[in-house]
């Protein structure tokens, strides 16, 4: 059975992006360790779309006639795809102090009751089987992990909503600081992977 990865990549920027290479390096190394992987893309900056009120409508599977939308399949194929995959691996720049709003865009599509997460009596659950996520989060100055990273720790939460916990942080951050020393570090850190 191959081994599924869903890599997705959040950067607005495209030529000088850090983080970009750095997942597309974490994705090869993942192919060696695993001989046999197929790998689905996501360039989630290209544009997520918003749920409207049909999209909603098409979730709660509301009683009423509703037409399926566009933004629903999308949410759909993307459900399945993070279903089906055994690791994921996000680049993920941080972007004023959190995600960049491709990736919020992306989480609103995902979180689906009965799909992705349910209510229980003793509250939420995730209904993901958990699998590994590879975050290679790249900053300019904001240290991962301090008082001002939300991205990394609301990332996290999120994912263990749905019941995904194997998170591993690849961390490029302070870029504006000390860029190649950093960058050299998070090579490694992935070359040991
Ligand atoms: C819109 C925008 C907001 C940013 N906000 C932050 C921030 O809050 N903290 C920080 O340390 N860097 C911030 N940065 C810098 C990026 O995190 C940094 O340039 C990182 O390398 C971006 O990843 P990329 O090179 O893959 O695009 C911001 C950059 C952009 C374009």
């Amino acid at each position: 059975m191959s081994f599924k990865i869903l890599h997705l990549d959040t950067s607005g920027r495209i030529k000088d992006s850090a983080s970009r290479p750095l997942s597309a390096q974490l994705v090869s190394r993942l192919r060696e360790k695993h001989k046999d992987t197929t790998v689905t893309y996501r360039d989630l900056a290209k544009g997520v779309p918003f749920i409207d009120e049909e999209t909603l409508l098409c979730f709660l599977n509301a009683p009423r006639v509703v037409s399926r939308t566009r933004t629903s399949m999308v949410s759909d194929s993307m459900t399945k795809e993070l279903l089906d995959a055994d690791a994921l691996v996000i680049g993920l720049p941080i972007y004023n102090f959190s995600v960049p709003g491709c990736l919020k865009a992306y989480f609103d599509l995902i979180a689906r009751a009965g799909l992705t997460f349910k209510y229980t009596e003793s509250g939420a659950e995730g209904l993901v089987p958990n699998k590994k996520v590879y975050l290679v989060v790249t900053s300019g100055g904001t240290p991962i992990g301090s008082d001002a990273d939300f991205c990394v720790k609301y990332v996290k939460f999120f994912f263990a909503f749905l019941g995904i916990t194997d998170v591993e942080v690849i961390k490029a951050d302070k870029l504006m600081l000390a860029p190649e020393e950093q960058l050299a570090k998070a090579k490694e850190q992935i070359a040991a992977i």
